[in-house]
């Protein structure tokens, strides 16, 4: 069965941070690992693609408590319980797609997306990198941690079954389905850079978790 991508979401808020923190590995970990690759500077502006309840910002706003976020999500319930979680803090909230919605140019000091962009292909990121890149200040980066695949012939796999499953359940829409299909660490790095960032760099892994640092 494929739900559609917010619907999944949604239907899953109540437990989802228990579900992340506990299901995945290292994820007590690359939370605050990812926290700590952000401005550190107070009033920093940050834009989260993917912010879903905000848990990677829970940990960024203990040190920079001033920070002001954009988050950008299509799950509306995701997107209400990261509002009630930070009643008292800089947010403002986006719903919708992050491929389709604008976002402010030459605006943040960085952008950063956890756990969110395994479900695209490589065509499809990267004009949004280059949509990204140009919402950075000039000295601005992008901070992605995400799971990635092991080999080209592991991200093959899961695209054609994806295919597969939609072309089996009659889906010919262009709808976001759930489904990982996670680009290698190298095809997501060739995205980055087509979409202009200056330089792409491994910062950590945890298994097939990275974290990648993209510099406008
Ligand atoms: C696994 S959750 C990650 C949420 C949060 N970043 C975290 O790590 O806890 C993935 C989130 O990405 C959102 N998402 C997936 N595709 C999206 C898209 N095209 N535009 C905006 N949000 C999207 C989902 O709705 C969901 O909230």
């Amino acid at each position: 069965m494929l739900e559609k991508m917010g619907e999944f979401f949604d239907a899953r808020v109540d437990g989802y941070e228990t579900h992340q923190l506990t299901s995945i590995d290292s994820a007590r970990e690359f939370y605050p690992f990812t926290a700590s690759c952000l401005p550190q500077a107070s009033g920093s502006r940050i834009l989260d693609l993917g912010c879903g309840t905000g848990l990677e910002l829970g940990y960024y706003f203990e040190k920079v408590p001033t920070a002001r976020i954009t988050g950008v999500d299509l799950a509306p319930g995701m997107l209400e319980a990261l509002r009630n979680k930070f009643r008292d803090r800089s947010v403002t909230l986006i719903l919708g797609s992050y491929f389709d919605v604008p976002f402010e140019e030459n605006a943040y000091d960085a952008a950063v997306s956890v756990e969110s962009l395994h479900h695209f292909t490589k065509e499809e990121k990267t004009p949004l990198y280059g949509k990204v890149k140009n919402a950075l200040k000039s000295d601005g980066t992008f901070i992605l941690t995400d799971y990635f695949a092991a080999s080209e012939e592991e991200e093959r796999f899961r695209r054609a079954e994806l295919l597969r499953l939609k072309k089996e359940l009659g889906l010919s829409d262009e709808a976001f389905y759930h489904y990982d299909t996670p680009l290698t660490v190298a095809h997501e790095t060739e995205a980055l850079r087509e979409a202009g960032f200056s330089s792409v760099a491994v910062l950590k892994n945890w298994g097939a978790t990275y974290t990648l640092k993209a510099v406008r």
